[in-house]
Parts: C-alpha cells; sequence; structure tokens
C-alpha cells in the first residue's frame, strides 16, 4: 500500500482521512498544514509540518499526494496547491469511501474525492480534483469540470453540465441537461432549472443571478 500526504488538515481532510482510511487502500498518511504542529496528529495520521516539507516527504517515498482544503466559494486554493504539489512530481489518487456507488461506466479524472453514500451513475464524466461530497449524486452522463465541488446532499440530474471550479451548494438541485457555468456557485438549497452562466452567484428555487463578477 503506498503512503500518501494530504494538503490541509481541516473540517474536509477528517472527511478523506476517513474515508482513505476505511478505503484499506493507503499506508502511511501524512498531512501538511499551517496551523497544526508538527507531531500532532488526526485520527492517529501525523502531521509532517507544512508544504515546505512536501519535497523531502516525496524523497523519502511517499508519492501521492491529496488536496484536502475544502471550499464554499471558490478561491482558487485547491488549483493553486494541486499544481505545485504536481510540480514538486506528486501523483493524484482518487479517494472513494467504500459506502458511494461509483458506476463502472462513469469516467473520474485523477485527484478526485467521492464522499460517503455519494452516488456517479453510469455515463457521468467527473474531472480532476472534484469533490462529490456526502450523500451527493451525480446523475447519469453529466459532466463535471475539474475542481468543482458538488456540496453535501446535492443533486445534479441526468445530462447536466457543472463548470470547472463551479460550487454547487449543500442539498441543491441541477435539473437535467442544465449548465453551470466555470466558477460559478449555486447557492444551498436552490434549485437550478435553467442555464447559469460563469463566474456569478445564483440562489432560490428557481434560482436567479445574485451577483456576478468578473
Ligand atoms: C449562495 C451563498 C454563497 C451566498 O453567500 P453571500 O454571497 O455571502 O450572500 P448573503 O449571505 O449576503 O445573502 C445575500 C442574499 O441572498 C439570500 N441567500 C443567500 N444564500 C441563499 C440560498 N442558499 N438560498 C436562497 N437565498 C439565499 C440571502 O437571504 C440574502 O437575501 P436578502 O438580500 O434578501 O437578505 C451562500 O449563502 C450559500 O448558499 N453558500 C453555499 C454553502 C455550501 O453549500 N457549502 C457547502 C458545504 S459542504
Amino acid at each position: 500500500m503506498e503512503n500518501i500526504v494530504m494538503l490541509g488538515g481541516g473540517g474536509h481532510c477528517k472527511s478523506v482521512i476517513d474515508a482513505a482510511l476505511r478505503s484499506k487502500k493507503f499506508g502511511k498518511i501524512y498531512i501538511t498544514d499551517v496551523n497544526l504542529k508538527p507531531g500532532d496528529n488526526i485520527f492517529g495520521c501525523e502531521v509532517a509540518g507544512t508544504d515546505d516539507v512536501l519535497p523531502k516527504l516525496l524523497a523519502d517515498g511517499v508519492k501521492n499526494a491529496f488536496i484536502t482544503v475544502g471550499f464554499v466559494k471558490p478561491s482558487g486554493l485547491r488549483s493553486k496547491l494541486f499544481f505545485m504539489a504536481k510540480d514538486i512530481g506528486f501523483s493524484f489518487p482518487n479517494i472513494i469511501d467504500p459506502s458511494a456507488v461509483v458506476s463502472e461506466h462513469a469516467t473520474l479524472g485523477t485527484g478526485i474525492f467521492v464522499g460517503k453514500n455519494a452516488v456517479i451513475n453510469a455515463g457521468a464524466r467527473i474531472g480532476d480534483n472534484v469533490i462529490i461530497n456526502t450523500g451527493a449524486i451525480v446523475d447519469h452522463d453529466s459532466v463535471v469540470g475539474d475542481f468543482a465541488h458538488i456540496a453535501v446532499g446535492t443533486k445534479v440530474c441526468g445530462e447536466a453540465k457543472i463548470g470547472a471550479n463551479a460550487l454547487i451548494g449543500a442539498g441543491a438541485t441541477v435539473l437535467q441537461g442544465v449548465k453551470i457555468g466555470n466558477d460559478a456557485i449555486i447557492g444551498a438549497g436552490s434549485v437550478a432549472l435553467k442555464d447559469i452562466g460563469a463566474s456569478c452567484t445564483a440562489v432560490g428555487a428557481p434560482a436567479r443571478i445574485l451577483r456576478r463578477w468578473n
């Protein structure tokens, strides 16, 4: 079993570590975080230090990394950490909780987290570093762009398309075939009945634009 380092030791990291432990696919698990002390641990997994220790971990044979910073608003932090760790030379496995149902007919990128009781149905295509969080459903033939976060309890219906870096908030629904643009935020509990463009926040049922940026 290969060792792995988790970048970011907050709440989302706990979900990812728990899934990684339950999957029994990894050996030793390390964590890097600016706010935790070296030698601390989360569920028995050692805090190795800040990201400065990543080259040494790689040299010591830790070949895998995972971005465990969650996000509730697109900030680019997850992608920044990913490209930094990729440049150092790490590989990015997927971490899928054993309770999740992932169709053999779905296509997965790398560095993806799939939480407890989440479902990815047949024909879905999930980009790199996506979070499919606890209890979320991504139904048949949907597409989810890189670094998107499909939050807890969300329903992405068949053939929907979620842009890169988008956040589909907790418990939201995106109806079949609806497209959500890159960097968009769909508010918690909202229902996207029609396409929502890029770089905006939309809330309510039906979801309407609250604000745009760029
Ligand atoms: C959509 C969201 C990002 C808006 O945050 P914000 O930009 O700080 O907006 P505000 O809180 O200032 O709210 C602005 C207005 O939108 C309304 N609003 C905010 N979120 C809403 C939502 N999810 N559904 C309906 N209305 C919402 C507010 O009531 C407020 O209305 P008002 O102007 O009439 O008082 C945030 O409320 C949200 O839903 N985030 C999702 C968090 C999430 O799901 N995280 C995942 C955890 S796994």
